[in-house]
């Protein structure tokens, strides 16, 4: 492997592609022209292909079928022999199902990088950052930088850091309730997913980074152009630079009035002994911002969107709260959101598939998490389940650093809208969230009893 590391953690920019990093320059997540700083186009042209009629041969997460019904997707095709299914969508695609498929490649850097971790018709191309940092480390980077870009955020997410959140989370979701008004039980429809999921992260991991609360709405945003707008024509996509615009004006803005908070931890952190430099930080910022927001919305969501069809689970939670210990982990693990992607880093064979290089590689921990041969019973939801090995945070080295944060949010969300609203019921169709992320995002919810 060639010795990026250390030109890419100083104050130099390296000298190949010096010319197209100015002090404005934040790769990750902008848009450019095919060939130019961050895309290499895919042979993909999404309109070649309908919906997906065959999942085995045809994957698609993004189809619109796929997240309402995933779950019945991976128990067909597991049952019907397919333990890593293909698509020739996005430039070559494989999706492994079970959990030990799962797990080897998590675990195997050498044949899967993380360089881009979001399947779209757009990989990264010769001038965005290189393997092994990426556009967003860690989450992006591979051995040996992904070590020390991790390093660098772990204290920021220690349970003592995270746990003294939890009255302001608490608080926050009672407000959110508040901010429902008046309820008429048996009558009023509220939606659990636009009311209340989608503000619970975006609130808290903005306020840790130091950026203003009135951005939420765009935070929201820029979660939707990194995750969801994968089939759009890179160079062509209206406002894909707002995020890393916003991520440097931010930068720059935290350089000037210094306070105490995440950016200006990050800003300071040193790799060896050099400073990190602004595309590093930058990426890691964006890295912050959007991987706690629709994963932990999500979460959220699908948890409510439980409760809301199993009154049995809402009682449980209400008369015997010490059972959040168990159910928290269940509903992780039945609802896990996250899906992630590697790339193929060169052409092997992964048990009889003919893996090439650049071929995208999803990572459905979800479907791990309902595979029979690692859970019993798995597609059902047992609010006190004990054993309970699941994969929602991911598996090897890339694990989620924001899982303290996230348990914690899951908990408090749950808690304070089953304490408030204690027998609830569907009132409508849901609408799922589209791509590597599954959750609900409207989800109409009647309140038949409220707390006196
Ligand atoms: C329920 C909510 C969440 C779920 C299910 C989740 C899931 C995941 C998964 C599956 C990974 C592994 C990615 C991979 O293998 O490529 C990951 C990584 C990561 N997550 Fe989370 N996440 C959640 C919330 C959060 C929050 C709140 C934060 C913090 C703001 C966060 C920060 C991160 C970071 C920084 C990484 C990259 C770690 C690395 O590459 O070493 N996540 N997450």
């Amino acid at each position: 492997m060639t010795d990026t590391t250390h030109d890419q953690t100083s104050d130099q920019a390296p000298s190949d592609d010096a010319p197209r990093r100015g002090p404005n320059y934040i790769p990750t997540f902008g848009d450019s022209p095919e060939g130019t700083d961050i895309w290499q186009r895919v042979p993909y042209d999404p309109d070649d292909y309908g919906a997906v009629s065959d999942f085995a041969t045809d994957f698609d997460h993004a189809d619109p079928n796929y997240n309402p019904n995933a779950p019945e997707i991976w128990k067909q095709l597991r049952e019907s022999g397919c333990p890593v299914a293909h698509s020739d969508r996005y430039g070559g695609m494989w999706a492994p199902i079970t959990h030990d498929t799962v797990h080897e490649i998590a675990y195997d850097t050498d044949n899967f990088t993380s360089r881009s971790v979001i399947v779209s018709v757009g990989r990264p191309g010769d001038l965005a950052m290189p393997a092994p940092i990426g556009a967003a480390p860690p989450i992006t980077s591979d051995p040996p930088f992904h070590a020390m870009a991790r390093r660098l955020l772990l204290p920021a997410f220690a349970p003592k850091q995270i746990e003294p959140w939890e009255p302001e989370i608490r608080e926050l979701c009672n407000s959110l309730l508040d901010e429902m008004g008046d309820i008429t039980p048996g009558e009023t429809v509220i939606d659990a997913a636009v009311q209340y999921a989608q503000n619970i992260p975006v609130n808290v991991i903005g306020r840790m980074l130091g950026f203003p609360q009135e951005d939420e709405e765009l935070f929201r945003k820029f979660v939707h152009d990194v995750i969801e707008r994968i089939t759009e024509e890179p160079g062509t996509r209206d406002g894909m630079e707002d995020l890393g615009n916003y991520i440097h004006a931010q930068i720059q803005d935290h350089r000037d009035n210094p306070r105490d908070d995440l950016t200006n931890y990050l800003l300071n952190v040193e790799i060896e002994g050099n400073p990190v430099n602004d595309d590093v930080v930058g990426g890691m910022i964006i890295l912050l911002l959007i991987a706690g927001i629709d994963t932990t919305w999500s979460a959220i969501g699908s948890s409510l969107w439980h409760l809301a069809q199993h009154p049995e689970d809402h009682q449980r939670l209400l008369d015997d709260p010490d059972v959040m210990t168990f159910a928290l982990e269940e509903f992780l693990r039945a609802y896990a959101p996250v899906t992630m992607a590697r790339l193929v880093a060169k052409d092997h064979d992964f048990h009889g598939c003919p893996m090439k290089a650049d071929d995208w590689v999803l990572l459905p921990f979800p479907a791990a998490n309902r595979d029979p041969k690692k859970f019993e019973d798995p597609d059902t939801f047992i609010v006190d389940r004990e054993e309970n090995r699941h994969a929602a945070f991911g598996l090897g080295i890339h694990r989620c650093l924001g899982s303290n944060l996230a348990r914690l949010e899951l908990k408090v969300a749950i808690e304070e809208f089953v304490r408030r609203f204690q027998r609830v019921e569907l009132a409508g169709d849901v609408r799922w969230s589209v791509g590597q992320i599954r959750g609900p995002r409207e989800l109409p919810v009647r309140i038949l009893e409220v707390a006196g």
